[in-house]
């Protein structure tokens, strides 16, 4: 593919710079993806029925195609979006005289307006096609501004474009690498949303169906993306395409696996069994399975052979290669696109007499809590599975190259961490949990277990500390996780978040502000509001035990005896919330609690009385070890102080000690002096 053959007037200096050998960025890799999948996507849908005429409510052909075509070239704008500004922000080398992250950027605008237009488009033929009304209905424009936003499916893409469109118009003016790096997260993060539709939306087991097609949503575009990216970009990479294809391998090594089992998981929720696989859309994911394992075989070549050749200079058969990565890409995203709109084997039925738990939470009502439910009480989460095995794995896997290296790592802390994420689990897929999703006393275990405890097991695992001594720095500037993490730790919102008394307020404020507010509520009807509580009650518990007793480098530390005021007042605070709560007179949140119905849970109050209990008892404890935290630290770093000191004063023979006994001499003489 040489420059001439698929440039699109996009230019950015060679690495011969001067005139005669200005590289072209190549649009040609996009016009593969995009052919590949409008190619395969007819062919899918005839396999899928997923553009056949519905019983009832025929929106036309041109609606029924017009979605799957448009939701092909929303998905490829997205991922070539999303790649490039992944490629400006943390893959690509840049010199003095390459504009390599510009071109990367605008050309990401270009894409990104395309996804912007394709998700309204597809937006108004989704509704067209859900309501069942030709776009040719003259009701059809006043039917779409009324109902459109109370529909999910249509509600999470008018969303996802809006991001979108933030994107596409910051993405003309960036020109900082932090702006690129902003916008690649905020375009990955417009992909989400849209997990919550289709299928995923109606499926029996919602919140896992939702969180694997997240997960799948975000493997696939950023894969596709990086890949894209790379290709569109090679031609004016020059010696740097190696460094760059090498640190995209790693990059999609992740996602290869992450699709793989997001992919796996949402096919299983959706087909009932091996047999299943022979149906229509078993077929679909059968060709899905198979462009992901011949993804893989090509992922596998690539470190076996081709990367090495290109550190060489040989780059035909890598481009060769890449090319038909695409092809494959593009395959896979048309039959999935087709898939999303086949009826799946599984009918995303809802559940006939559901309860009213059901109804309200998407989970059975589990059984009168018992001493031995907190032990036999049980759902797999697998997000928060995922993601415990990812932040130990990670760990376990800079301990061993710190000890490869020669350097010690205390056992104390990989074993704070292990014990953290464990509990972690217990407390979002165990009793606290199970139970936190109906009794509002069981929640608030969770949310002082995941606030609290959790927190004060992580923090003295010194995350930052290990990953900024296992990391090794990128030799030319680029921004890899280490310089990833040492940017946000020295960022001025960081350093704003870390004053202690900032971390104590969004701690206990937010603990106020979501019970005593809508929130509450929604976090329990929601499984969007669920997650969003889960990693605020995570994180806001985490920041407030790290700027109180963190061993991590970052911004200035504050005296011990300031960091014990600010303990004790928002402990206080936490004292006064739960006695608050224990002599509350009116239910939070009764539109659910009272709707629940629960056989073995008849007052509400009361539960949520001991909830107020247990904010209060259960705070107790963790604040009681974080007193003694950092009272040891205080010990610790005067002990230090004046260990340096007394080293100090053998040095240079107690100067500071001289110096002092001189300006009593002078005070003393003046004194004198006075008379
Ligand atoms: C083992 C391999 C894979 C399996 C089992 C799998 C399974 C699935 C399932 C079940 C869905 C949800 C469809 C629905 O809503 O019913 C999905 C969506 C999707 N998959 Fe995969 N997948 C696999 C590999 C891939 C690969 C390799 C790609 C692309 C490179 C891909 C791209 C997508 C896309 C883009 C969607 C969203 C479609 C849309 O709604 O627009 N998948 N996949």
């Amino acid at each position: 593919m040489t420059s001439s053959a698929g440039t699109a007037g996009v230019t950015a200096a060679g690495p011969q710079s001067g005139s005669a050998a200005t590289a072209h960025a190549t649009r040609a890799p996009l016009v593969v993806v995009a052919v590949a999948a409008l190619g395969m996507l007819p062919l899918a849908a005839a396999v899928g029925l997923a553009a056949a005429k519905p019983d009832l409510g025929d929106p036309g052909a041109v609606v029924r195609w017009g979605v799957l075509y448009a939701r092909v070239l929303h998905d490829v704008s997205a991922a070539a979006t999303v790649g490039l500004l992944v490629h400006a922000a943390f893959l690509m080398p840049e010199t003095t005289r390459t504009h390599r992250r510009l071109t990367a950027t605008r050309l990401a605008a270009v894409s990104a307006w395309m996804w912007a237009l394709t998700g309204a488009v597809g937006t108004v033929f989704a509704f067209a096609d859900l309501s069942g009304t030709p776009l040719s209905d003259a009701t059809f424009v006043q039917q779409l501004t009324s109902f459109a936003w109370g529909l999910e499916t249509i509600r999470v893409e008018l969303i996802s474009t809006g991001l979108v469109t933030v994107v596409a118009l910051c993405a003309l003016v960036a020109t900082s690498r932090a702006a690129m790096a902003w916008l690649a997260t905020v375009a990955l993060v417009a992909v989400l949303p849209l997990a919550l539709g289709g299928h995923a939306a109606g499926a029996a087991d919602h919140a896992t169906a939702v969180n694997a097609l997240a997960v799948h949503l975000a493997g696939v575009t950023l894969w596709v993306g990086g890949l894209l990216g790379l290709a569109v970009m090679r031609p004016t990479l020059g010696r740097d395409l190696a460094a760059t294809a090498q640190r995209f391998s790693v990059l999609a090594g992740w996602c290869f696996a992450a699709v793989a089992l997001s992919g796996v998981q949402s096919g299983f929720i959706r087909v009932g069994g091996w047999s299943d696989l022979a149906t229509r859309y078993g077929a679909l994911l059968v060709v899905k399975a198979a462009s992901l394992v011949l993804l893989g075989a090509a992922g596998w070549w690539h470190r076996r052979s081709l990367l090495a050749r290109l550190a060489s200079g040989s780059t035909a058969a890598f481009t060769r290669l890449v090319l038909a990565e695409l092809v494959v890409m593009g395959i896979a995203t048309g039959t999935a696109v087709a898939l999303a709109r086949s009826a799946p084997p599984v009918p995303d039925t809802p559940v006939q007499d559901a309860s009213a738990a059901y109804e309200l939470t998407g989970y059975p009502a589990p059984r009168a809590l018992t001493s031995a439910s907190w032990f036999s009480t049980w759902t797999t989460d697998w997000l928060w599975v995922a993601l415990a095995a990812v932040a130990v794995g990670l760990y376990v896997a800079g301990v061993l190259r710190l000890r490869r290296r020669g350097d010690a790592w205390p056992v104390h802390r990989i074993l704070l961490w292990v014990l953290g994420w464990l509990v972690f689990v217990y407390a979002v897929c165990g009793a606290p949990g199970v139970y936190g999703r109906v009794l509002f006393s069981m929640h608030m275990v969770m949310h002082m277990v995941v606030a609290m405890l959790v927190p004060l097991l992580l923090v003295p695992g010194a995350p930052i500390l290990l990953a900024l001594r296992a990391i090794p720095a990128r030799p030319d500037q680029t921004w890899g996780p280490r310089e990833v993490i040492l940017q946000v730790v020295h960022s001025h919102v960081f350093r704003w978040l870390a004053n202690p008394v900032v971390a104590a307020a969004l701690f206990f404020l937010s603990l106020a502000v979501f019970y005593y507010s809508p929130l509450f509520e929604l976090a329990l009807r929601t499984h969007t509001g669920h997650v969003l509580m889960l990693v605020h009650f995570l994180l806001s518990g985490y920041l407030f035990v790290w700027v109180l007793v963190g061993a991590d480098p970052g911004p200035r530390k504050w005296p011990p005896l300031m960091l014990l005021v600010v303990l004790f007042a928002t402990m206080s605070f936490h004292a006064f919330f739960g006695v608050v709560m224990t002599g509350s007179t009116t239910v939070l949140a009764p539109g659910f609690f009272e709707a629940l119905h629960l056989p073995w849970m008849t007052d509400v109050l009361g539960d949520q009385k001991q909830a107020g209990a247990v904010a209060w008892g259960i705070g107790e404890a963790p604040t009681l070890a974080l007193t003694l935290m950092v009272a040891i630290a205080w010990v610790r770093s005067d002990r230090a102080e004046t260990t340096r000191r007394d080293r100090q004063a053998d040095r240079d023979g107690d100067a500071e000690l001289a110096a002092y006994n001189a300006h009593l001499q002078e005070l003393k003489k003046r004194a004198e002096e006075r008379g």
